[in-house]
């Protein structure tokens, strides 16, 4: 696995470190026709340059002047009013939202548009005073406490129920307002809660999923150390380690769960606000706390905030956390938080080096973001974050990166007719769901087999030569892909496994690596090895699986190279499955000789189960071959080392984003005519693209045929 420790390091920051993790009914007035008639929007651009603005912090008379440096540096949006609830209900029932609609005014003044973030992340000490049984219960049975953030009960009836009081009351005073395009519902989903009014609703919830304990005390195979339940009261909230059936119930509960809390919020702001005002919340890339796709189903568009902390940015893992929240609803996303330099609660704050922040933010654009937003444009302060990345200093004055952000905005408003309306089209989609990655995580059985690090080897292998991949859940329509790579698919429920089947059977390319297949609807072990329902149409199925301490050789199609951590022993069941690879001889001896790659063509179609751990060239061989097979015909041989391309399209004509990420100087030779989208004069093409270190260019031709293929 390349670099699998590393990424596992950057992941860990990412991810277990994610920014809100280290923490830190009275009738509505309707807005006043008069200060929402005072001047017309302006007509909205493609991309979006955002800051996230605290106005509660400071003293309006400071508000223009920040306002006027962020129209300078040509930012377009501000979101706001997320963490505001003491100043939006100062006390119960008493609203005060005149200063955010002053905001909201003096934003419009400077062609600045509002997202409203609605202030559930963070509760007054009046509300978890007066209810302290709003209060969050950690798995060690003690409550939160105010004093920070994040510290309510998603699940308690009381806490969604002022939640949602405060939402309605913004969404009847600002669902009209020309100048706030959009809402952000909380902040960063993270905690549940883990007490015994949440046990209840777990278990009320398992009731209405299995219906009947029998049901239940089967399908979980409770007979196994005399688990069995007579009475629903008995079933506990288990993380791990514990009954497989009861852990993937109780991250589906958890999920459900955020769903309905999202839904309480979004219900009232959906029925007081114009549909031209988008709902989303901000996820959070890679964090798996919950399901982010059955989360996002439910607003009109995807968001997360893209944080790299320590180092520089990793454009290929980086990119699937793009390509991962763009696949929730398939369309272009938005990044409601990045990083201006650095952030303040990693391990080591170091900056983004010159220049990366704007190639950081080309490469959101390019993987189908149609917004970037700085966290935050000042520091308050106090508080808890005094020492993360801003755009002014202390002193209200622009800092260091102010100019590089201020260029982003400039290339935004140059570029942006050129990419509106576009969006990434691919033929190659990686499979992700989270059912898998959870199954796996509780069982890694060797505890180097990263669910995560496993699937992005495969994204950044396909990438690499496609330069466009999609990640989806295997629930989707798939009709639309040449070529369906699923790393790691451990748990495929059967209306899944029907999906897949049908997409090989019409003609398209499936490619299961490791333990895809193995798992049921409730995490239990498929009675067909794997890859389970597939298994007949592959013509083979794993004979047995090794967690290895030593290192394999694999051989064939595909060159010749080690397999470390996994190992699949396949067998083929039907003539027509060939053999692509093989395990060479080892002490262990049981995989001498055996398959370790197997394939079969399906009519035009084809499947392909790669049981071997395949890294280095024999990883970028395999790619190569399954494109090929598959007939995805990128325009682009290998790219130089550095370099990474983006292309988005729509009917008529495409844009490609190249950007080099390298030390080395690189030129690319480009397949036909280009216009300079940000440097060209009068119609002028190109055929090569010079690129220093984080240079950024963006080029434009006409699509050639319809529907966007060149
Ligand atoms: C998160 C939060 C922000 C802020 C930043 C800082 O993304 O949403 O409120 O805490 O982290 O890293």
């Amino acid at each position: 696995m390349i670099a699998r420790r590393q990424l596992a390091i950057a992941l860990a920051a990412t991810l277990l470190l994610a920014p809100s993790l280290r923490s830190h009914a009275a009738t509505a007035p309707t807005a006043p026709a008069a200060a929402q008639a005072d001047a017309a929007p302006a007509a909205p651009p493609a991309l979006y340059l955002g800051a996230a603005w605290y106005p509660e912090q400071w003293p309006e008379s400071r508000w223009d002047t920040d306002l006027a440096l962020m129209q300078q540096a040509h930012i377009r949006f501000v979101r706001v009013g997320e963490f505001a609830w003491s100043r939006l209900e100062p006390s119960e029932g008493h609203y005060d939202l005149d200063w955010l609609d002053r905001a909201i005014r003096a934003a419009q003044r400077h062609n600045i548009a509002v997202v409203i973030g609605t202030p559930s992340a963070a509760p007054p000490a009046w509300l978890t005073t007066e209810y302290p049984e709003t209060l969050r219960i950690e798995e060690d049975g003690k409550r939160a406490q105010h004093g920070n953030r994040q510290q309510f009960d998603w699940s308690s009836p009381k806490y969604r129920e002022l939640a949602r009081a405060m939402a309605e009351q913004e969404a009847r005073r600002f669902g009209h307002d020309p100048n706030v395009i959009g809402w952000q519902i909380d902040n960063e989903y993270a905690n549940a809660s883990y007490g015994p009014s949440t046990q209840a609703q777990f278990q009320n919830w398992l009731k209405a999923r299995y219906g009947t304990l029998d049901n239940l005390n089967a399908r979980w195979t409770t007979a196994y150390w005399s688990q069995t339940y007579n009475d629903w009261s008995q079933i506990p909230i288990e993380t791990k380690p514990g009954n497989p059936g009861l852990l993937i119930s109780w991250m589906r509960f958890v999920s459900d769960t955020w769903r309905s809390y999202q839904k309480n919020q979004l219900d009232v702001i959906r029925a007081n606000a114009d549909p031209r005002q988008f709902i989303t919340t901000n996820m959070m890339g890679f964090f798996n706390g919950y399901n982010n796709d059955l989360v996002a189903q439910d607003l009109t568009m995807a968001s997360w905030d893209d944080y790299v902390g320590t180092g520089q940015l990793n454009p290929v893992s980086n990119g699937a956390a793009h390509d991962l929240t763009r696949g929730f609803l398939r369309k272009n996303f938005w990044v409601m938080e990045t990083q201006p330099g650095s952030v303040n609660w990693s391990p080591d704050n170091n900056p983004l080096n010159k220049g990366e922040v704007r190639a950081m933010a080309w490469h959101d654009i390019g993987h189908g973001a149609d917004a970037v937003e700085y966290w935050q444009w000042r520091s308050a302060l106090n508080g808890q974050e005094e020492y993360h990345g801003t755009l002014l200093g202390a002193d209200g004055n622009p800092n260091p990166l102010y100019p590089e952000v201020a260029h982003i905005g400039a290339d935004f408003a140059k570029a942006g007719p050129a990419l509106a309306g576009t969006s990434v089209q691919s033929d190659v989609a990686i499979l992700h769901n989270y059912d898998s990655y959870w199954a796996i995580d509780w069982q890694r059985h060797n505890k180097a087999f990263d669910p995560l690090a496993t699937m992005i080897d495969w994204y950044g292998a396909v990438r690499a030569l496609a330069h466009s991949v999609d990640i989806v859940s295997p629930s989707v329509p798939l009709s639309q892909y040449k070529l369906v790579v699923a790393p790691a698919l451990n748990m495929i429920t059967e209306a899944q496994a029907r999906n897949l089947i049908d997409y090989v059977q019409n003609g398209g390319h499936l490619v299961l690596t490791q333990r895809s297949g193995m798992k049921n609807i409730d995490n239990g072990l498929y009675t067909q090895l794997q890859p389970g329902p597939l298994a007949d149409l592959l013509g083979g199925h794993v004979a047995q699986f090794y967690a290895l301490d030593t290192t394999i050789p694999v051989s064939g199609t595909w060159g010749t190279g080690p397999t470390k951590v996994w190992a699949d022993m396949l067998t083929t069941t039907s003539p027509d499955t060939k053999v692509l690879m093989r395990y060479g001889k080892t002490p262990l001896g049981w995989l001498d000789d055996q398959p370790a790659a197997i394939t079969r063509q399906v009519g035009k179609g084809r499947i392909t189960y790669i049981g071997a751990d395949l890294e280095g060239a024999p990883l970028a061989a395999a790619a190569k071959w399954m494109i090929a097979d598959a007939g995805v015909q990128p325009e682009f041989g290998t790219l130089p080392p550095g370099v990474d391309l983006y292309i988005r399209k729509d009917a008529t004509h495409e844009v490609w984003i190249l950007i080099n990420f390298g030390a080395a100087p690189q030129t690319v030779a480009l397949p036909t005519a280009f216009t300079n989208v940000l440097t060209g004069t009068g119609g002028a093409t190109v055929h090569t693209a010079a690129l220093k270190q984080y240079d950024v260019v963006i080029l434009q031709r006409p699509t050639s045929t319809p529907g966007g293929k060149p």
